[in-house]
């Protein structure tokens, strides 16, 4: 998704700009510009594609000064080409402006600006916040951005530059993160943390509806009246080596390999085995609140719906109360049955994902309580919700998200685990949990370890146009999940379905061209998947199973096996994830593909 960056300070600003886009290139995106400030004129340079054709285009026409802003387009408006990449410049040239997020109405205002006399040259929302800010600069730049918000709806991440008020970049905020960073004699401006954190650990986060202005010598944080504030000065504790490859070719295999270490941290300091049960510190809930809940919705996107589906079942199973899994685009628009002891979890690596944020400020609306699942800190989420549970799983780059929905699970069942011991499941079945969460970490290791042996599986089935994911109870969400991570990254059509579904339609696909990778781990529902596993081999389908023991039922009717460690059935998908996201991997990198950043593909969905 996109990403902004800006410096003002001393220094040339274009190496800082381009180093700061390039550290967010993980984000996704297909153009990219620069606009710097030198003596009282605006500069600019933008291209279509990846940063080193900016970079080839600045050699060419070199860009001067040390007040600028950058972007990283992830085209929505318009097609990713150069004339719609960012900055974009008013009529008269005099302001230069990048965005994050959507004008919902900048159709109205274009009609209105063009009959002022403006001519568009782009075809995006966002080049009327540039002819606006310029119709009305009248004295300070921060004032006529203030003006031009009050006309604009819609959500944005602005930077904004002027050469009628220069050394000074304007900033704003409305549903898409920004954060200024802050330095000796520069202070920077980025979208995304990591962008910066090479250069500073002081930030402040912008909260909605919130203007800074940033210069050389500080900065000013206005609220959406235009009066000062004075804001929270937070400190990033991220290691930049974490944000970097470690030694593995991508991001992805990184992130893949860190699980049993993710997994741990999730759990360092909440899980108390000898009782059976977890300590959560962030929840915000009373005994009495835990013990009134009556129901439980979980929204997500994505992956992180996918682990909202095992925890439904945690939850049901463990706690005896109802849960249900919304997709956050659709309950945002739903007219939904919200009670006072709805207690609405969210779950959401990034923390920003417009739709998750909109689900949980329209449950917070209905009166629900909201708990966010969140990995970013003090992202939007993060803040906004009533009480969390960080993942800890460390920042994720890689855009398809591995170690993030491991950690989810495993936080959905720290949570589901204490809840249910408040609710009556005895000490017991308790321990039993928590001393299975506790093996986890050293179980991913076992799987990790034999790594070759997938990729041996990806070999064989590199270049299959089809595959299908079949899983039963908590192993169909698994199913689904390996489902998506194939498809995202080799871009092979792959669809997941709960087993028994197969033979209400999916089976008329099956034929020996078509992998079936059935998710059947040693459970309660192992010989119903045997039967479809039957049903697979009669239809001469080639069997990929994902099994945690010698199964003589299986003898014969598997042409390819991976075996994983046993654990309690609801904590299965933890194990059983993590060799279909090296299979998924595997085949990506042997057909070529871009595995850190798929084509399409965004990090962060901060529109919706
Ligand atoms: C898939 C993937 C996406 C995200 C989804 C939600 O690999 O990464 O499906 O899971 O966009 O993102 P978050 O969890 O950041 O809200």
């Amino acid at each position: 998704m996109c990403g902004i960056i800006g410096y003002v300070g001393g220094k040339p600003a274009v190496p800082f700009l381009l180093e700061g886009l390039r550290r967010m290139e993980y984000r996704g995106y297909d153009s990219a510009g620069v606009a710097v400030l030198h003596d009282g004129a605006l500069g600019d340079c933008r291209a279509a594609g990846k940063i080193a054709r900016l970079e080839a285009a600045l050699n060419t026409t070199p860009v001067t000064g040390s007040c600028g802003i950058g972007h990283t387009r992830w085209a929505t408006h318009g097609p990713p080409v150069e004339r719609n990449a960012h900055p974009h410049r008013s009529q008269d040239g005099t302001v230069a402006v990048v965005h994050n997020g959507i004008i919902e109405n900048a159709n109205a205002l274009r009609v209105l600006l063009q009959g002022k006399g403006y001519q568009f040259r782009s075809d995006t929302d966002t080049e009327v916040v540039a002819h606006l800010v310029q119709e009305l600069m009248n004295g300070s730049l921060e004032e006529a951005v203030l003006a031009a918000l009050r006309e604009v709806e819609g959500t944005y991440g602005l930077a904004i530059v002027s050469s009628r008020d220069p050394g000074k970049i304007v900033a704003a905020r409305k549903g898409s993160p920004l954060l200024v960073g802050i330095g000796d004699g520069e202070h920077f401006l980025a979208s995304d943390a990591s962008a910066i954190l090479a250069h500073t650990r002081q930030v402040v986060y912008l909260h909605d509806g919130d203007v800074a202005v940033i210069e050389a010598g500080g900065y000013r944080v206005l609220d959406a009246s235009a009066a000062p504030r004075t804001p929270k000065v937070d400190r990033i504790e991220w290691d930049q080596a974490a944000i970097e490859r470690g030694g593995y070719p991508h991001f992805m295999l990184k992130e893949i390999f860190e699980q049993p270490q993710t997994v741990e941290n999730t759990m360092r300091g909440r899980l108390i085995v000898e009782d059976g049960t977890s300590k959560l510190g962030g929840l915000n809930l009373s005994h009495e609140q835990l013990m009134a809940i009556d129901n439980v919705i979980i929204t997500a996107c994505g992956t992180s719906w996918h682990s909202a589906l095992i925890g439904e079942m945690m939850i049901e199973e463990w706690c005896r109360l109802p849960v249900e899994v919304e997709y956050a685009s659709e309950f945002r628009y739903k007219n939904p049955i919200v009670g006072p002891n709805t207690l609405c979890i969210v779950i959401s690596q990034s923390g920003e994902t417009a739709d998750t944020l909109a689900a949980m400020r329209e449950a917070k609306r209905r009166g629900a309580r909201t708990l966010g699942l969140v990995n970013v800190v003090g992202s939007t989420i993060a803040r906004e919700d009533d009480g969390g549970v960080y993942l800890h799983a460390g920042p994720e780059i890689g855009v398809a998200s591995t170690k993030a929905f491991t950690s989810q699970v495993v936080a959905l069942a720290l949570f589901a685990l204490k809840l249910a011991r408040k609710r009556g499941m005895s000490v017991t079945r308790g321990m039993e949990i928590a001393r299975a969460l506790h093996a986890l970490p050293a179980q991913i290791q076992d799987v990790l370890d034999r790594s070759e042996q997938v990729e041996h599986i990806a070999e064989e089935f590199k270049r299959a146009p089809n595959f299908l994911y079949l899983g039963r109870g908590a192993n169909f969400p698994v199913a689904l999940e390996g489902a998506l991570k194939l498809k995202e990254i080799s871009y092979i059509h792959a669809e997941g379905y709960p087993a028994a579904e197969m033979k209400h339609g999916p089976i008329a696909l099956i034929d020996e061209m078509m992998p079936v990778v059935f998710v059947a781990p040693h459970d309660a529902v192992f010989d119903k998947v045997v039967s479809n596993i039957q049903e697979v081999k009669a239809r001469k389908g080639t069997v990929i199973a994902i099994t945690s023991r010698g199964e003589p039922a299986l003898d014969g009717l598997v042409d390819y096996e991976f075996r994983i460690p046993e654990t309690v059935d609801l904590l299965m998908p933890v194990l059983a994830s993590v060799p279909l996201q090296l299979l998924a991997y595997y085949i990506a990198v042997k057909r070529g593909s871009n595995v850190d950043q798929p084509r399409n593909l965004a990090k962060s969905v901060t529109v919706e």
